[in-house]
């Protein structure tokens, strides 16, 4: 613990870049996400009220709740965009680029939702909710790359880590900020909405001070000078010849840069795994049930008999219990390695949805049985898992690639494709 608490200090320029890539690049997702929750009732009576002013009559409550519908779920249509379309762009310009064009439509969604009531239009909270949702694709497709990139070996885990708990912190912030003694309320929900964007503006005026990442200023830009100012600026002024080495000779090794296209990497063999293992680790993640504890977190708390003011509060603390383990497993990460927190983290969850289910049942009331289906999930996934993710921690980008091409190739054959290295790409995805 002391050990990487000198690491964290040495390193007080990846530290400080961590800060600012997070508090744009995931925590203005999980923001997002949770404080939309607070203010539906008022917005579903603005859209009434708009629409009585405009043409005469209210709308009848399907449409409202149509129309309330369509701008929950036009986010999740504009994060599908733009991640789908991010992959590409992030290769053909620099992160950083990108991510200050993120930083731009992000502020352009907040003045549309945070205006939206002074100019009588529901539809700009529609149009805002979109370009967010884009604004939300790029960011989080680009951070976690992003972070990893500026990372020595030794700290990528707990620099990766840092994702998830920005992205955590959001939903906590979200969640306290859109309470109705703070911006959740009738008269201030505009504010609640704009103040998403607020995050995106300190990203703005920080980031230019920060490099691009090491290894793209050398691999893509065979920049050697900048590239060495940015390992200064990062890593602190010691000897970092080892990590050097490393990045030359993943250098070395790309001798062409092309961009694959979707198709091209589900048919690429050296791919493979790699494809198989990051399916099914983020599948898992979403159906883990943790979508679900939050759906239903709510009604757990109402079935317990706690008071109805208190429920909102309650919910805070299970955010809080989020953050909380997304911050000990960062500070975990680099001792125990990422198999086993992975691992250790669906039997963790595998039991606490068995003592769930049981507890519900004894109720009858919430169809508990619903948890037995992500149990299942969980239970194949860690077995996977176990079985087929070598583990990365303290491994270069070439070392992980060789221990998957023992998974593509065979272990035989995976001496022969590490000395044929012509034809490694880079990958990045093209629709
Ligand atoms: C819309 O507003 C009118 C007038 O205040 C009200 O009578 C009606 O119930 C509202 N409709 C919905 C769906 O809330």
């Amino acid at each position: 613990m002391a050990n990487s608490l000198s690491d964290l200090i040495q390193h007080r320029g990846l530290c400080q870049m961590i800060l600012v890539l997070g508090i744009g690049g995931s925590f203005p997702y999980g923001f997002h996400i949770s404080v939309i929750n607070y203010p539906s009732l008022h917005i579903r009576r603005f859209i009434n009220e708009t629409w009585i002013q405009r043409y005469g009559s209210p709308l009848r409550q399907e449409t409202v709740m149509l129309l309330w519908t369509l701008i929950v779920s036009v986010y999740g249509i504009g994060g599908f965009l733009g991640s789908a379309y991010c992959g590409y762009l992030s290769t053909k310009y620099r992160k950083k680029k990108c991510q200050i064009v993120t930083n731009l439509i992000m502020l352009v969604a907040a003045l549309f939702m945070g205006f939206s009531k002074m100019v009588k239009s529901f539809e700009m909270i529609l149009i805002g909710r979109f370009l967010y949702g884009i604004g939300t694709g790029f960011s989080l497709t680009i951070h976690p790359q992003y972070v990893g990139e500026i990372s020595p070996k030794k700290l990528r885990g707990f620099s990766n880590s840092t994702v998830s708990v920005f992205l955590t912190l959001g939903k906590v912030s979200g969640q306290i900020i859109g309470l109705r003694e703070l911006l959740g309320n009738e008269s201030l929900w505009p504010l609640l909405l704009a103040s998403t964007g607020l995050t995106a503006l300190i990203q703005l005026i920080l980031l230019p001070f920060f490099p691009d990442s090491p290894s793209y200023l050398l691999i893509q830009k065979d920049n050697e000078d900048a590239f060495m100012k940015a390992i200064k600026q990062l890593w602190g002024d010691r000897d970092h010849q080892a990590e050097i080495d490393d990045i030359l000779k993943e250098k070395a090794a790309i001798k062409s840069t092309k961009s694959l296209r979707v198709l091209e990497v589900f048919k690429d063999q050296s791919l493979r795994w790699q494809l198989y293992v990051l399916v099914i680790v983020m599948t898992t993640l979403q159906l883990s049930g943790v979508n679900a504890i939050y759906f239903y977190s709510f009604e757990v708390f109402r079935t317990a008999r706690f008071e109805e003011d208190l429920i909102p509060y309650l919910a805070v603390g299970v955010g809080v219990c989020e953050c909380l383990s997304a911050v000990l497993c960062s500070c975990l990460i680099e001792r125990f390695g990422r198999r086993m927190l992975l691992c250790g983290g669906y039997v963790l969850m595998i039991f606490v949805l068995a003592l769930l289910t049981m507890t519900l049942s004894l109720q009858e009331l919430l169809g508990p049985f619903c948890f037995l289906i992500f149990l299942g999930i969980l239970v194949f996934s860690s077995i996977f898992i176990y079985l087929f993710l070598p583990e990365t921690k303290g491994k270069s980008i070439m070392e992980i690639k060789g221990e998957f091409n023992k998974l593509n190739f065979g272990k035989s054959q995976a001496v022969d494709t590490e000395n044929n290295l012509s034809k490694e790409h880079t990958l990045c995805t093209k629709f």
